[in-house]
């Protein structure tokens, strides 16, 4: 019995393991696989991804590894993470060089995961074993990784592809040398890599196959040589752009005839743009904005009949821009002009050869009515026209033509109309800042930002807005709007930003708002009734203005659940301008400067201040000044390290001053006045900053910036009172909560950076843009967490 069943399990056994053999020995090359597994062993995998990888199976089946199939030999390895979870799926630890013992090997990709280091063997190590790689890709991995033996990479003789993007390079001050060792070299990326020298020696780059070239986000700080590009005549991609060169474009730039892509944007380059221009015949993108070019556009560039996009805003152009300059460009589809200040002279009749997709002429100050030729272009999906000094009154007829553009840009001219029976179908609406009348337009469900502040529009909110269900941000600031908002929004679930402030607004605030929302300003209406609970339960909120309204009743006690005003991070998303107010002033601030605020002044709000309030102690601006609120300063006010401004005047504080306040290290902004607060202002830098306005109109108040207290109290009846004892363990969490929000102000800090650069480049959107955004918010954000 026992005999019988050992024998059916051995014959199972060696059936098993003689599949398990022949697989092996058909395809994996042994060699190969115990490279591989020493590469594996510098790899820390915290998601499985190389779960495959082991001596038991073939590893010609290993995720990532691709064989030939005839030899068994190793010929790819890709572990590049799958883009849908790259955060969940990126490998860590070492790129370890070993793999170039892979003789067959041809195509590494590494690229996108969180590797920190890479190894090169400096001894035992042979390269002319990887004699047939041909495509390396380490881009993007963590931000502190970096090489320091690159020399060993440039004997790699058949690479034809290297993509070195995001690895930090800054001590090879040779690096033009290195890489101009690869004999073959077609595609070279060092996006990114902190390179900051080129020898002084030399002047010219020796890759003469070279095709593709991206130097970007680099630090040179120097300006190209003349010769630069003398052997490299086959260029065609070429990208410079962030990369702070200065001086004249070189001259050898005009032997790349066959440049089809050239990006030089946001540099310090100046000079004029030479009319040898016009000679690279083959060009499609052109990005001269954003340095210091001077002088008028050589009319040669209205040769380049296969031009495609042309940026040249944001310069010191001068001279005139006329129809003759286009006259050839029959392919061009996206044009940048803006922020210049050359003459336009178009001919009011002219037909231009070409139908854009994207056209700014934001701030140029050129034009008083709309351009007629824009209306010949029937296929603009943006358009910029900010700033520039139109005053017309055919809005009407402008936007009903406009109104199908997706990306409409029209704020800060005087234009006028009445342009209620127009149906605006674009999804970013920006016609703030003009002289628009009547009701407001029927703007179809798409839209997504929407901006009509500072206007004349009247009425109220019409019926069909309930349906934007893609709407994030709406500012109606500074109109003559009235009726019932807020009920007409509150059901709109993507909406982060509402700004309804100084219209005739009314209502009560609903209970369920948008849970998504990050900004609320209502200031300056007729909104009534009390300020519900759940307004404090909104989780992404950091700016909350309720101002100079007629809400009543007290600030809610509830859990007060606001992330922002509580750890600091502020992931805003939405790109238009807000209306801040600090400091008991009106300030207009771009939109990228947030502030964690709290202001529910000017309200008819009574009662105490909630314990729950202290605890956000990321708010930077609190003002509850001209209600009736009452209660004294708790002394866990020290909590708020961050607190700027200050304001509880015109209300029915009472009690002492807590010595805690003295804690607060950024107040520049105090106004106590007109409370009923007694006692001595206590003693120490920061309240003392403060002149005697802050501290006016409390009867019973005294001590330096006001007058010297009359009785010396007795210093041992100064203590903190019961109430704060009681308060000790939230006290001890709420540093406890300090540490946490520091690390996590970074991540606010962060948020900021991406927002600088998103609303920098809103307009024109561009690829390389984008990149620039994730790059900035990878490298200055990734090394906190
Ligand atoms: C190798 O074999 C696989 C699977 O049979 C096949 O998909 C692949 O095309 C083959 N490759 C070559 C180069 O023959
Ligand atoms: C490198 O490897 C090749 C092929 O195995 C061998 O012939 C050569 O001697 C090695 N060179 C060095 C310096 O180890
Ligand atoms: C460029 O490099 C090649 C070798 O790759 C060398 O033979 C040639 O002399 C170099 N040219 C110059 C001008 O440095
Ligand atoms: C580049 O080419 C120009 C014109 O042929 C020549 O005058 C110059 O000396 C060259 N510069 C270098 C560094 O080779
Ligand atoms: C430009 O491209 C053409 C066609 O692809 C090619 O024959 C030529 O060698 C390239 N380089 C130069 C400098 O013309
Ligand atoms: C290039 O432009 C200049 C000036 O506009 C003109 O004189 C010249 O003929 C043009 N060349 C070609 C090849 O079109
Ligand atoms: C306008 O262009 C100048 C010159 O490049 C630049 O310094 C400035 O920041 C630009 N302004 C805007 C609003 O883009
Ligand atoms: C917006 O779309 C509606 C319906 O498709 C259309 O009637 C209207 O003319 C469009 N408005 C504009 C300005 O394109
Ligand atoms: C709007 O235009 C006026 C006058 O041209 C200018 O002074 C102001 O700075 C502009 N405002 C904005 C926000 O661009
Ligand atoms: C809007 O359309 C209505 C009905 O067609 C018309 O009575 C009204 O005058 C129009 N308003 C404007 C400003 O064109
Ligand atoms: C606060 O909001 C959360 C959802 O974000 C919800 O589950 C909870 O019930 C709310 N609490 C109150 C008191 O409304
Ligand atoms: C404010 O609300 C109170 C009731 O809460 C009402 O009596 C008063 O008239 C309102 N004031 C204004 C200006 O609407």
């Amino acid at each position: 019995m026992m005999t019988f069943t050992s024998q059916i399990l051995m014959l199972l056994l060696l059936l098993l393991s003689s599949i398990i053999f022949n697989k092996g020995v058909s395809t994996c090359n042994e060699k190969d696989q115990r490279t591989l597994l020493i590469f594996k062993k510098g790899i820390i995998d915290h998601f499985g991804r190389l779960s495959t990888w082991s001596s038991e199976e073939d590893c010609c089946a290993w995720k990532g590894v691709q064989c030939d199939n005839n030899t068994g030999r190793v010929t790819k390895l890709d572990l590049s993470p799958p883009y849908e979870e790259k955060q969940y799926n990126s490998l860590e630890g070492e790129i370890n060089f070993v793999f170039l013992e892979l003789e067959f090997l041809n195509y590494v990709d590494l690229r996108e995961n969180e590797f920190d280091m890479i190894r090169i063997q400096p001894i035992h190590y042979n390269v002319t074993y990887a004699s047939k790689l041909r495509y390396l890709d380490l881009s993007w991995n963590a931000y502190d990784i970096h090489i320091d033996n690159i020399h060993r990479v440039s004997e790699l003789s058949s690479l034809k592809y290297l993509n070195l993007n995001g690895v930090d390079l800054h001590k090879e001050t040779d690096w033009l040398q290195v890489f101009s060792m690869f004999p073959s070299l077609l595609e070279l990326y060092l996006k990114d890599c902190n390179l900051n020298y080129i020898s002084p020696s030399l002047k010219y780059m020796n890759i003469t196959s070279l095709e593709t070239l991206d130097l970007s986000l680099n630090n040179f700080n120097f300006e190209l040589p003349k010769g630069l590009f003398n052997l490299t005549k086959d260029i065609s991609y070429l990208d410079f752009s962030s990369s702070k060169i200065h001086g004249e474009l070189p001259l050898s730039l005009s032997n790349l005839v066959n440049l089809t892509y050239l990006d030089l944007s946001y540099n310090q380059l100046k000079g004029s743009i030479p009319s040898w221009i016009g000679q690279l015949g083959n060009l499609q993108h052109v990005d001269f904005s954003y340095n210091m070019f001077l002088g008028s556009i050589p009319s040669t560039i209205g040769n380049l009949s296969s031009l495609v996009s042309l940026y040249i805003g944001s310069n010191f152009f001068s001279g005139v821009i006329s129809e003759k300059t286009f006259s050839k460009l029959l392919n061009l589809k996206d044009l940048d002009l803006s922020n210049s200040t050359f003459a336009s002279h178009f001919d009011p009749k002219w037909n231009p050869p070409f139908q854009l997709n994207r056209l700014s002429l934001a701030n140029t100050k050129q034009i008083s009515n709309f351009p007629s030729w824009i209306y010949t272009q029937k296929s603009l999906q943006v358009l910029d026209l900010s700033n520039v000094g139109i005053s017309s009154k055919d809005g009407n007829k402008f936007l009903s033509f406009a109104g199908g553009i997706s990306n409409l840009r029209l704020s800060n001219n005087s234009i006028s109309g009445d342009i209620s029976n127009v149906t605006l179908n674009s999804s970013y609406i920006a016609i703030d800042r003009n002289k628009f009348t009547g009701e407001l337009p029927h703007i179809s469900p798409k839209a997504e930002l929407i901006d009509l502040s500072y206007n004349s529009f009247s009425g109220s909110i019409p019926r069909d807005w309930d349906n934007m269900k893609y709407l994030i941000d709406i500012n109606l600031w500074s109109n003559r709007l009235a009726g019932e908002a807020l009920i007409h929004l509150s059901n709109l679930k993507r909406l982060r930003v509402i700004n309804l402030g100084k219209n005739q607004f009314s209502g009560m605030i609903p209970i369920n708002l948008p849970q998504k929302l990050q900004v609320i300003i209502l200031r300056d209406n007729q909104f009534e009734g009390n300020i519900p609970a759940q307004v404090f339960n909104l989780s992404s909120l950091f700016h909350l203005d309720l101002a100079h309204n007629n809400l009543s009743g007290s600030i809610p006690q509830s859990v007060y659940n606001m992330t922002p005003m509580i750890i600091g991070t502020i992931n805003y998303i939405a790109g238009f301008r807000l209306n801040l107010f600090t400091k008991g002033e009106e300030y207009e601030f771009e939109s990228y400067i947030l502030r964690q605020t709290i202001d529910l002044s000017a309200n008819n709000l009574y009662g105490e201040i909630p314990l729950e309030l202290f605890r956000l102690i990321q708010v930077q601006t609190i003002n509850l000044s001209h209600n009736n609120l009452s209660g004294t300063i708790p002394e866990m006010i020290k909590g708020m390290k961050n607190l700027e401004s200050l304001d509880l005047s015109n209300n029915k504080f009472s009690g002492e001053i807590p010595q805690s306040m003295t804690f607060l290290t950024f107040l520049s902004f105090l106004n106590l006045s007109y409370n009923d607060f007694i006692g001595r202002i206590p003693v120490g830098t920061q309240l003392q900053s403060f002149d005697a306005s802050s501290y006016n109109g409390n009867r019973e108040l005294c001590g330096a910036p006001l007058k010297k207290c009359v009785i010396e109290e007795d210093p041992t009846r100064t203590n903190p009172s019961m109430e704060n004892e009681d308060d000790d363990s939230l006290r001890e969490s709420l540093y406890l909560g300090l540490g946490v929000g520091f690390a996590a102000g970074f991540w606010g800090i962060c948020g900021l950076l991406f927002l600088v650069s998103k609303w920098r480049h809103m307009f024109l959107d561009r690829m390389t843009d984008k990149l620039y955004v994730t790059l900035m918010a990878k490298k200055n954000c990734s090394h906190k967490t």
